[in-house]
């Protein structure tokens, strides 16, 4: 587990670190070069204690697509997105990266508790380096690649200061670019803007669209609201109660960007209105 943990940090795949210094050098790709495929999760199994969560899941995710989990509390979404990422082992199944091995893929992951996830000791600009410092790459290399990093997203934070001197919004900014630095091709995100007030939240929900219109990165975003579920996201996946199953993959087909006012459109409301059907079906039908 505590490899897995530096591995998120890192984003690196589990042999070849000198290759991955390299790839994270390259910049982010062109969302017009966004990768094809799919996330192939087969008979996936997890169960805890008495309580079966997985029970043989099947599920394909598409790449290069932005996708939000929403379902009942505990259904295990987290759990999916932490065994989809290789944080969590499986009881069974298997999970593919367009064929490929977690080990083969370069992740990151984005915590909920920006507050533990940070390093206190760290400056916001040391905490944004660490995964390339521990990936063995040049500094001057780090520093360019930093730079540009923070250029491509006008960030306007006191990258030199100490993350307890910085908002909650703030810090959690430098978490999501400490998980982009090294350009990774899935990114997780468990609730990231959870503990944010609405003002923050609807900030936050700008910040990771441009990233993702920037990169056209794979992106799972687990979120408890269904707004923002649906404004940020190509497809929701609406998953149902234990042992969970898929209720229904929702195609969004909502013109990006997609800004706070996007919330009162008329299909934003079908759309919306629609997972919200499906949603209590599962939590009231049984
Ligand atoms: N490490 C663990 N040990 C025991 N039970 C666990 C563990 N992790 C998760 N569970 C249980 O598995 C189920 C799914 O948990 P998970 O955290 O994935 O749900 P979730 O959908 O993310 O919930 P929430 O909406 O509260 O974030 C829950 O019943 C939870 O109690
Ligand atoms: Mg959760």
């Amino acid at each position: 587990m505590k490899r897995s943990i530096a591995r998120l940090v890192t984003g690196a795949p589990a042999s070849g670190t000198a290759a991955t210094a390299d790839a994270a050098a390259a910049p982010p790709p062109a969302a017009a070069g966004r990768r094809r495929g799919s996330i192939a999760i087969r008979g996936l199994r997890k169960t805890f204690g008495d309580a079966v969560v997985y029970d043989g899941l099947d599920l394909d995710l598409p790449q290069g697509r932005f996708i939000s989990v929403f379902g009942p509390n505990g259904c295990g979404k987290s759990t999916l997105i932490n065994m989809i990422s290789g944080l969590m082992a499986m009881d069974a199944g298997s999970v593919l990266y367009d064929g490929r091995t977690i080990g083969e893929t370069r992740i990151s992951y984005v915590f909920q508790n920006y507050r533990e996830a940070l390093f206190p000791w760290l400056r916001a600009i040391d905490n944004i380096h660490y995964p390339l410092k521990v990936l063995g790459m040049p500094r001057r290399r780090r520093e360019e690649r930093v730079a540009r990093l923070l250029a491509e997203f006008d960030v306007r934070i006191d990258i030199n200061a100490y993350p307890y001197t910085l908002s909650g919004g703030q810090q959690q900014t430098v978490s999501i670019l400490r998980a982009l630095v090294t350009d990774p091709e899935v990114l997780f995100l468990d609730e990231p803007f959870s503990a944010l007030d609405y003002e923050m939240t609807l900030f936050m929900r700008e910040q990771i669209q441009k990233i993702y219109m920037k990169t056209g990165t794979t992106t799972l975003l687990v979120s408890h609201d269904l707004e923002e579920a649906v404004q940020l996201a190509d497809s929701v996946l609406l998953l149902t109660r234990r042992p969970t199953r898929v209720a229904e993959m929702v195609d969004i087909d909502l013109p990006w960007p997609r800004t706070a006012r996007i919330t009162t459109h008329p299909r934003f409301v079908d759309l919306k209105r629609h997972c919200l059907d499906v949603f209590w079906n599962e939590v009231k039908g049984r």
